[in-house]
């Protein structure tokens, strides 16, 4: 038998791999390396290594797409070293960014012309989306308290007490008192008529939850608009609403396009979605998007202007990966509405015993 002739160092290692020193001595686990070593024993090393995860695809239990088409992960490789934070130069990946943007606001029924840019960013997903909300509310609430020369230090925000933990890090991280109604026995969101009872002149906004993270129900946000809009007229104040779409703003558009808890509603001014849930892209994509431009308050937005011409941005980090962003761009026109609707069908077939019967009202 012949075998062939390695012609480097790192040839040779391919044909003693698992024989090697670099398979037989165990890794460090709290300090680097002293030595280098082949990257094929990189490779190999990591890679059996992490054959004790779970099959991302078999995972059941995630809440974030798992698959998506090889035209998909072939723009993902080719993107994969773009970071999407020199706008500059990457300008395309901005201009797709920005698209993405302006569809899912349309999508959520923003008050937007025909030819005009939306108000929104991408994110790493629906929890900094929230962040960036919750800000904006905290932002506007203080700016007006200051101007009516009112105190400003003790903002809350009525949530249900089923909300994901990312309000309640919103609450601790940004000093928010967070008001919770409770869930009761057969009622697991959050009631509207109560969560408007727990509203005073130092609420920055009510969170309503598009999808509970417990058991996928939809919160009632008509009727908390409605409430809302009552108690705003009797008091005189503004309270706004915040709708957490991170797993229905993908869903409710496509199957319940008639159920009104978007835009439409007059005092929702901010809505995440999470566009690694039904976006169906992977982990790291989220998406938040104001009603209009008056709700993002001047003084969040930064301006950098080092990496070339003037860039605002809006985001908690700064450098971040662009292959979400053109993974999502991806899924959008390739699905469209159309096909949208089918995969959705499909997925959420698929997931009965997770979601069941719950995601319509
Ligand atoms: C209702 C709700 N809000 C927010 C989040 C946080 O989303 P992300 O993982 O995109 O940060 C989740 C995640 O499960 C969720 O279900």
């Amino acid at each position: 038998m012949v075998f062939p002739k390695p012609s480097s160092e790192s040839d040779l290692f391919l044909y003693s791999n698992f024989a090697s020193r670099y398979a037989r001595d165990s890794l460090p686990r709290f300090s680097m390396p002293e030595n280098s070593m082949p990257k094929e024993a990189a490779y190999q090393n990591i890679h059996d290594e992490l054959q004790l995860d779970a099959i991302p695809k078999l995972n059941l239990a995630s809440f974030v797409t798992t698959s998506m088409e090889e035209e998909c992960n072939k723009l993902i490789m080719e993107s994969i070293n773009k970071n999407y934070v020199d706008m500059d130069e990457y300008p395309a990946t901005t201009d797709l960014h920005n698209r993405c943007v302006n569809m899912i606001a349309r999508m959520f029924h923003a008050e937007i012309g025909e030819n005009e840019n939306a108000i929104g960013a991408g994110t790493v997903g629906s929890s900094e989306a929230i962040m960036l909300a919750g800000l904006a509310f905290k932002k506007k609430w203080q700016n007006k308290r200051k101007a009516e020369g009112k105190p400003y230090d003790k903002p809350n925000l009525v949530t249900g007490s089923n909300v994901q933990v990312c309000w309640e890090k919103f609450a601790r991280y940004f000093e928010v008192e967070l008001r919770e109604v409770e869930v009761r026995e057969g009622y697991y969101v959050m009631d509207p008529v109560k969560a408007v009872e727990l509203v005073d002149e130092n609420t920055i906004c009510v969170a309503a939850i598009l999808g509970s993270t417990y058991n996928g129900e939809f919160e009632d946000v008509k009727l908390l608009n409605d409430q809302l809009l009552e108690k705003n007229k009797q008091t005189g104040w503004d309270t706004p609403i915040h709708v957490d779409a991170a797993s229905g703003g993908f869903i409710a558009p496509f199957l319940y396009p008639e159920l009104e808890w978007d835009f439409r509603l007059p005092l929702v001014k901010s809505i995440n979605v999470s566009g690694h849930k039904y976006g169906l892209v992977y982990a790291g994509i989220g998406w938040v998007i104001w009603r209009t431009k008056d709700d993002l308050p001047e003084d969040l937005v930064f301006h950098i202007n080092y990496l070339g011409a003037d860039q605002p941005t809006f985001t908690l980090n700064f450098s971040k990966g662009s292959s979400q962003i053109i993974a999502q761009y991806y899924q959008l026109i390739r699905l469209g509405h159309e096909e949208h609707n089918g995969e959705l069908q499909r997925q959420c077939n698929g997931a009965e015993g997770k979601f069941g019967e719950e995601w319509a009202l």
